[in-house]
């Protein structure tokens, strides 16, 4: 009993010391993008249909960080939290990811919990957020930018049609468990899954080897 109580203290000490050393280099380290810029290249495509918006966000981008914006993407369903959306990668690595993500329906559920700041430029239609320990929920519009911050938690709505521009940092890998399980544990679409971990590794590759991390 007693060695299962020390082996336990040493896995958490363990867990919590990893965590702290990790939370120090994200602190530190450089990142290629802000949200603050994300979020001006983002507000040049609000109102445009969302075709026209996505071809203007990534040429923007690649204008702006030339390698470091994938060449070949696609738009990709994922279930998270109840809710259902599509999402279209543009650059990924291990501590930020810049995306299109948006909904042709109407669909609600739970923002995540993440080890991440997350960032989102509203281009069309709307979202509502209802944040934890509230009574009320706020609709956010068009040309708004959204922050989502590390460990926050809402209960999230979007209207049909909305598509918004993302901007994450912090520990990428750490929102996966929850970007997947509704993949793994619901909807059990091993096609999807496989599309997203391919377009995820294919990013953070080309990122690794221009020496981003
Ligand atoms: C994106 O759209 C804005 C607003 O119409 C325009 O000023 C800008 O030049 C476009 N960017 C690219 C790269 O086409």
């Amino acid at each position: 009993m007693a060695g299962l109580i020390k082996g336990s203290l040493l896995v958490v000490i363990s867990i919590a010391a990893i965590a702290i050393i990790t939370q120090r280099w994200l602190d530190n380290k450089s990142y290629l993008f802000s949200h603050d810029e994300i979020a001006e290249v983002a507000k040049k495509a609000v109102g445009m249909p969302i075709d026209d918006a996505l071809a203007n966000v990534t040429a923007e981008l690649k204008i702006r960080y030339p390698r470091h914006i994938l060449e070949e993407s696609e738009w990709i369903f994922i279930n998270c939290g109840g809710w259902m959306g599509s999402f279209y990668l543009l650059h990924a690595s291990i501590t930020e990811y810049v995306l299109v993500f948006g909904t042709a329906i109407d669909t609600s559920g739970h923002s995540g919990r993440y080890w991440a700041t997350i960032s989102d430029t509203i281009l069309s239609g709307s979202f509502r957020q209802w944040k934890e320990g509230t009574t009320f929920s706020n609709v956010h519009r068009p040309g708004t930018t959204v922050i989502h911050e590390i460990g926050e938690v809402t209960a999230v709505q979007w209207s049909p049609n909305t598509w918004m521009v993302e901007y994450g940092r912090g520990f990428i890998p750490s929102t996966l468990g929850f970007a997947l399980s509704d993949t793994i544990f619901g909807t059990q679409d091993f096609v999807l899954l496989f599309r997203i971990l391919r377009i995820y590794a294919r990013a953070i590759t080309q990122e690794l080897l221009q020496g981003v991390f």
